[in-house]
C-alpha cells in the first residue's frame, strides 16, 4: 500500500461561476478522496500572486493572477493514499484539449488558462499549499 498523503484542490473562479463546484466535489469524493477542509473565499491579486509566485517569470503570470482573483474560489484540502499523483491524474492535463476522457478538466475546463481546478504538484507543495489556505484547526 502507498503512503497517506495530502494535496490541495482549488476550484477556480471559472468553475465556481459556472456552478460546477458541486459536480467537481462529487468527482473528487467518488475517486476516494477524503475532504479535510473546504471553504469558499475570494483572494486579492496580491494573494493570488503569492500563491502562484513560482510562475512569476512566466508570460501567463499576470493573466493567471487576474483570473484567480476574479471571483470566488473553493480551496479543498484532500487526503488519500497516493493523493498527489492520483489527484493530478483525476484533474487531467493543464490544457483541456490534451486532458483525457473522464478527467475534471476534460469535463469542466474551457481553456489552458481557465481550467477549472488547481492541483498540488508534489507532496511537499501539497503540505505548503494546504497551510496557505487553512489553519490547523480547520483540518478535520
Ligand atoms: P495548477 O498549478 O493550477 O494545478 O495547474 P498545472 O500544474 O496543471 O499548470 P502550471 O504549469 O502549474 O500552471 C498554473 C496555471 O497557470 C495557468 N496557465 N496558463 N495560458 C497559458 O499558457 C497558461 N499556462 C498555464 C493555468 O491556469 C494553469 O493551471
Ligand atoms: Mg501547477
Amino acid at each position: 500500500m502507498g503512503k497517506m498523503e495530502r494535496t490541495l484542490c482549488i476550484v477556480k473562479p471559472d468553475a465556481v461561476r459556472a456552478n460546477n463546484a458541486g459536480n467537481i466535489i462529487a468527482m473528487i469524493q467518488a475517486a476516494g478522496f477524503r475532504i479535510l477542509g473546504m471553504k469558499q473565499i475570494s483572494i486579492s491579486e496580491a494573494v493570488a500572486g503569492e500563491f502562484y509566485s513560482v510562475h512569476n517569470e512566466r508570460p501567463f503570470y499576470g493573466e493567471l493572477v487576474k483570473f484567480m482573483s476574479s471571483g470566488a474560489i473553493v480551496p479543498i484540502a484532500l487526503e488519500k493514499v497516493n493523493a498527489v499523483a492520483d489527484y493530478r491524474a483525476l484533474i487531467g492535463a493543464t490544457d483541456p484539449a490534451e486532458a483525457e476522457e473522464g478527467t475534471i478538466r476534460k469535463a469542466y475546463a474551457s481553456s489552458k488558462g481557465e481550467n477549472a481546478v488547481h492541483g498540488s504538484d508534489s507532496v511537499e507543495n501539497g503540505m505548503i499549499e494546504i497551510s496557505f489556505f487553512f489553519a490547523g484547526s480547520e483540518l478535520i
